[in-house]
């Protein structure tokens, strides 16, 4: 299915879940910070999807499902957008975090399951199982430790029920990736960014084999420990020169570096938002481009994103 024709398509387009897709797409984790108001994130978004935004990735966990209840309304029964959510983690209003591991056979399908009602949805079109192979974040323990077979089992027979029309992967290892090929694989989901490559192995092989590459935190995220794109003194000096903000400069190089590469920078901010967006016009010279690439070390520093276990 392609984008009404009288839609932009900000970044190019990419074949997601059998639905054509902006290669710029809206991340709603960061709209868990309007749940006080939830007609500003309705806003927020709304806007996303005037600007011909299509793919839109979320998660039931993400501020105790009002995220996805923003999104279901929103999105309402426009069935040319792509949503994709996650399942192997469940709110925990209770606990020292506000989510908990949930990658137990049973558990996935009953994300699944919840993530339909929330979303508003009779079919899920790409779900992520969400792996706790590599950081940042959970950790496997006790029975949370599941074999992948067994919850690919879950996940293709789900996708062969007609519930899930594609699977993907996050968080995971690429010998994960490798051992999952077989079943079909549409989007893989790690950390990434200009200023960190740890995955830059994942990235090559997701392009090998045809899959979407959907890196998060392709800012850096919005947690303090790790590197932002926007503080980095390159980065700040070459949106000067191109007139450009570090923010664009950073998901221009995204969209740049491989043609399975779809992004889905994440904010709660109309004005972020538009920036991002325009993020699709910035051209990187290629005086500009060697230099970005040179930044950091291909491979990064690993830190957060090391595997967990043997
Ligand atoms: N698979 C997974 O495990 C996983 C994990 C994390 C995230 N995700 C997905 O990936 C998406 C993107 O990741 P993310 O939202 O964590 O991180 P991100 O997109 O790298 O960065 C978001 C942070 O940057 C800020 N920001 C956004 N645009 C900006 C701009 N133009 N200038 C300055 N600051 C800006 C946001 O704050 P404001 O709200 O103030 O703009 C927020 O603090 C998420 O929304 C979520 O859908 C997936």
């Amino acid at each position: 299915m392609s984008p009404t024709s009288d839609r932009p398509v900000p970044g190019g387009e990419f074949a997601l879940a059998g639905t054509t897709v902006a290669r710029m797409g809206y991340g709603a984790m960061q709209l868990e910070k309007l749940s006080a108001h939830p007609d500003v994130a309705a806003s927020v978004l709304q806007s996303a999807l005037d600007a011909g935004v299509n793919h839109l990735d979320t998660a039931e966990f993400y501020g105790a499902g009002f995220v996805n209840d923003v999104i279901g309304r929103v999105v309402d029964d426009r069935d040319d957008v792509v949503i994709a959510t996650k399942v192997g983690a469940t709110t925990d209003s209770d606990g020292p975090l506000p989510l908990r591991a949930a990658q137990r056979p049973e558990e996935l399908r009953a994300s699944v399951e919840d993530n339909l009602r929330s979303l508003r949805r009779d079919h899920l079109d790409l779900v992520y199982l969400r792996r706790l192979d590599v950081g940042p974040g959970l950790s496997a323990e006790g029975d949370q430790a599941v074999p992948l077979d067994d919850q690919l089992d879950v996940m293709t027979s789900l996708r062969d029920a007609g519930m899930i029309g594609a699977v993907g992967l996050s968080a995971i290892t690429t010998d994960t990736l490798r051992r999952a090929l077989p079943v079909g694989i549409a989007a893989v989901q790690n950390a990434y960014s200009l200023v960190e490559r740890y995955f830059e192995d994942m990235l090559r092989l997701t392009l090998a084999e045809g899959i979407a590459w959907v890196p998060f935190f392709p800012l850096g995220g919005g947690f303090p420990r790790y590197p932002k794109v926007t503080e980095q003194p390159a980065v700040r000096a070459a949106a000067e020169r191109l007139d450009a903000s570090p923010a664009q400069v950073g998901l221009a190089w995204l969209l740049q570096r491989t043609p399975n590469t779809l992004i889905i920078p994440g904010t709660s901010h109309a004005a972020h938002l538009a920036e991002n967006l325009a993020a699709v016009d910035v051209a990187l010279d290629p005086t500009t481009l060697a230099e970005l690439d040179d930044l950091v070390p291909v491979g990064g520093t690993g830190i957060e994103w090391m595997p967990r276990s043997a």
